[in-house]
C-alpha cells in the first residue's frame, strides 16, 4: 500500500502531538522528517519517534523527495512563509489555524498554492469532534430548520507566559484563539459573516495591553442571511478549558458541550461540581487525530481537503474586521468575503 510520506516543521506543543499522531495512528502516513529552528529539538522529536531525519529549517526538509505533505505548526506569523515555500515545492499542506495573521500574507499564500496547484487544508479540527460533526450532520439534514442564532465560546485554563506575548510571534486573540469560533461560526450556520462589532478588555491582566493584546472578548456577528451570532473568548478562565456552542434554528437548536440539569455547576482551580477538561488535548485528542486521518486519506486518494484554505482566509477575515472594532472602541465593522472570491480558483479545486 502506498503511504503519504510525511514532514512536520515546527515540533513544540501542538507539532510534536501531530507527528506522535502520524507516526502512530494514521496508518495511511509515513513520517519521514520533523524540521525546527529549535535544532535540538527537532532531533530529539525524530529521536524519540525513531525517524531517521531531523533538520533545521523547512528548505532542508523539502528537499526529501519521498516527501508528498508539510505539516505546519510553527507559530502563527509565520504560517503563510512556509506555505509559500512548500506549495513551491510541490507538497500539499495541512497548516495549523491561522492561516495568516493578516490579509497581505494570507493572500499571497492562497496565491501560491494556486499557481502550485497544491492542496492546502486549515487546522479548524473542531470540525472533526465527534460533538460538533454531530452537530452539523443534524443541521445539513435540516433538523433545525432555518439558523437564527450563533453561540459559541472558547475559554482557556491559563494565560500564556507573558514571554510568549513579547515573541510577538503569534497573532492576537482574534487570530490565534477565536478563530477557532470564527470558523464554526461560518461552517454551523452555512452562512458568511458580514459585520462584526467586537468589545475587549484587558482586566485583570493589563500589562497585555502594552503587546496590543487583550484577556477576553465578546464579537457579534452580523450573518449575511439575516441571522446574528456572538463569540466569546478569555485565555484565563483559570477553573479549565471549556468550549462550548449552540446553534438555534426555527424548528430545533443544537448545543455542543454540556448541558445539564442542575442550575448552577461551582468551578474553580481546585476542581468543582463537575469533571473538566484541562486542556485542548484532552478536549479534542480525537479530532486531532480524525483530522490527520481525513487529510492524509484526501492527499492519497487525490481528494480536496474538507477544511480548505479558503476556509482559512474567511475566517481570517472575520478575525481582521475584530481587530479593527477592537480598536475602534466596539465601532462595528464590515466584513465582506469579496475579496477572497476574486482570488479565483481555490486549494478546495486543486
Ligand atoms: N488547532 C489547535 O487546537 C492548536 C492548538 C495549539 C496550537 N495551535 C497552533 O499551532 C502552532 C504552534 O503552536 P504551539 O503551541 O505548538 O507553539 P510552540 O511554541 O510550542 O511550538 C512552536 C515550534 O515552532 C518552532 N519554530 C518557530 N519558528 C520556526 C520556523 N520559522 N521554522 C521552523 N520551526 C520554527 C519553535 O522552535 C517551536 O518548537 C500555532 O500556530 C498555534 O496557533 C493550534
Amino acid at each position: 500500500m502506498k503511504k503519504l510520506g510525511v514532514g512536520v516543521l515546527g515540533v513544540g506543543e501542538m507539532g510534536r502531538r501531530h507527528a506522535e499522531n502520524i507516526r502512530r495512528l494514521v496508518p495511511e502516513a509515513r513520517l519521514l522528517a520533523v524540521a525546527d529552528v529549535a535544532a535540538d529539538r527537532a532531533r530529539q522529536v525524530a529521536n524519540d519517534l525513531e525517524i531517521d531525519h531531523a533538520f533545521s529549517s523547512l528548505n532542508e526538509m523539502l528537499e526529501h523527495r519521498d516527501i508528498d505533505a508539510v505539516i505546519i505548526a510553527t507559530p502563527d506569523k509565520f504560517h503563510a512563509k512556509a506555505i509559500e515555500a512548500a506549495a513551491a515545492a510541490r507538497k500539499d499542506i495541512l497548516c495549523e489555524k491561522p492561516l495568516a495573521t493578516n490579509r497581505a500574507d494570507g493572500e499571497r499564500a492562497m496565491r501560491a498554492v494556486t499557481q502550485a496547484g497544491v492542496r492546502l487544508q486549515i487546522g479548524f479540527m473542531r470540525r472533526y469532534d465527534p460533538g460538533y460533526d454531530a452537530a452539523m450532520k443534524r443541521i445539513e439534514a435540516g433538523e433545525i430548520g432555518e439558523p437564527v442564532m450563533f453561540k459559541s465560546l472558547g475559554r482557556d485554563k491559563d494565560v500564556p507566559p507573558i514571554e510568549a506575548y513579547r515573541a510577538n510571534i503569534n497573532g492576537m486573540l482574534f487570530y490565534n484563539n477565536t478563530i477557532h469560533d470564527f470558523d464554526l461560526a461560518r461552517w454551523l450556520m452555512q452562512d458568511e459573516v458580514i459585520e462584526v462589532q467586537a468589545y475587549t478588555t484587558v482586566a485583570i491582566r493589563p500589562e497585555l495591553a502594552q503587546f496590543g493584546d487583550v484577556v477576553a472578548s465578546s464579537v457579534n456577528l452580523k450573518y449575511r442571511h439575516g441571522a446574528i451570532g456572538n463569540v466569546e473568548s478569555n485565555v484565563q478562565a483559570i477553573y479549565g478549558y471549556d468550549v462550548r456552542t449552540e446553534v438555534v434554528g426555527s424548528k430545533a437548536s443544537i448545543f455542543v458541550g454540556s448541558l445539564e440539569k442542575t442550575p448552577a455547576t461551582f468551578v474553580s482551580a481546585a476542581g468543582g461540581s463537575r469533571s473538566l477538561c484541562d486542556h485542548f488535548f484532552s478536549r479534542f485528542g480525537d479530532a486531532y487525530v480524525a483530522e490527520m486521518r481525513d487529510f492524509v486519506h484526501n492527499m492519497l486518494h487525490d481528494r480536496p481537503p474538507r477544511v480548505t484554505g479558503e476556509d482559512g482566509m474567511r475566517a481570517l477575515e472575520i478575525a481582521i474586521a475584530a481587530e479593527e472594532s477592537h480598536r475602534q472602541a466596539g465601532a462595528p465593522q464590515r466584513c465582506t468575503a469579496e475579496h477572497v472570491e476574486l482570488l479565483g480558483a481555490t486549494s478546495a479545486q486543486a
